[in-house]
């Protein structure tokens, strides 16, 4: 896969993609990632890259003429396939990046990332340039080169060959729609506290069936809103009515409010 980024602020990308799985696969030719700087395709003096909104307001407006620039550059350097491609603006206002999403896109043979910033970029970008819109959560950065990390940190991890085993991927949370199962490794007791039982009796399928409650537990308690969507089997879905019922309403609704507070404020041992 080859993936481009167009970024105001290239140098934000040496730190992430020296490291670990990304040097690997950008050193076993998995992946190729170039960074391209939208000042270089300005073409005036003082290589303005953004400017006032036409009809007034606060901050400043990314304009078209150098996206174009580069984007045009680019795809002449990578001859990119048809269908194997897509140019990605990220943006607040795009399609929510999900797991779904970065399958997806695994699948193609070419990425170009635009990272938005300022105010926002031309609307002539989105509608006559841009294939894509993506946004990562519902909250603002001050750009869209982190959110780009983001996107590309899912993708290049689900490329052939990037990870050591297969099986990692396909038992890890939202692949099947649920959320990973408890993990646990040696040793069977620390500071009194045990790994459960079933975990240490050797029988594969128990374990298996354990960590598949665990999982639909796990999903009803922190995102039950997963559920809705993740297929499940109709003896699963009993096994998500049982262990709704069981726990009281009152504890749902409090961890479906607080949930946010709780993940922030677990203590770290
Ligand atoms: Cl893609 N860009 C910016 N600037 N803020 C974001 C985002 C993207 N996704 C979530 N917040």
């Amino acid at each position: 896969m080859r993936i481009d980024i167009l970024s105001l602020f290239p140098d934000m990308f040496s730190g992430p993609f020296g490291t670990s799985i990304f040097q690997r696969a950008v050193d076993n030719e998995l992946v190729r990632i170039n960074i391209y700087n939208i000042r270089s395709y300005t073409n005036d003096k003082h290589h303005v890259v953004d400017d006032y909104p036409y009809g007034g307001g606060a901050g400043m407006v990314l304009k078209p003429e150098p996206i174009f620039e580069a984007v045009k550059k680019v795809k002449k350097e990578a001859q990119p396939e048809k269908d194997k491609s897509s140019i990605i603006l990220l943006t607040p206002q795009g399609h929510l990046f999900s797991q779904a999403i970065a399958h997806k896109l695994s699948g193609l043979s070419h990425l170009l990332l635009i990272c938005g910033h300022y105010e926002g970029v031309d609307e002539r970008v989105r509608q006559h340039l841009v294939t894509d819109e993506i946004s990562i959560g519902d909250y603002v950065l001050s750009g869209g080169e982190l959110a780009a990390m983001v996107v590309i940190n899912a993708v290049v991890r689900l490329l052939p060959g990037v990870l050591g085993s297969k099986d990692s991927l396909e038992d890890e949370s939202h692949t099947s729609g649920l959320l990973e199962y408890p993990h646990y490794t040696r040793p069977a007791e620390y500071r009194g506290w045990s790994v459960p039982e079933v975990l240490l009796s050797g029988n594969h399928a128990l374990v298996a069936k354990w960590r598949h409650e665990q999982a639909i537990q796990r999903t009803l308690e922190r995102r039950p809103e997963l559920l809705d969507k993740a297929e499940l089997t109709s003896e699963e879905r009993q096994l998500v009515q049982e262990l709704a019922r069981n726990s009281t309403s009152s504890l749902l609704s409090k961890a479906k409010t607080t949930r946010s507070e709780s993940a922030i404020s677990r203590p770290q041992t």
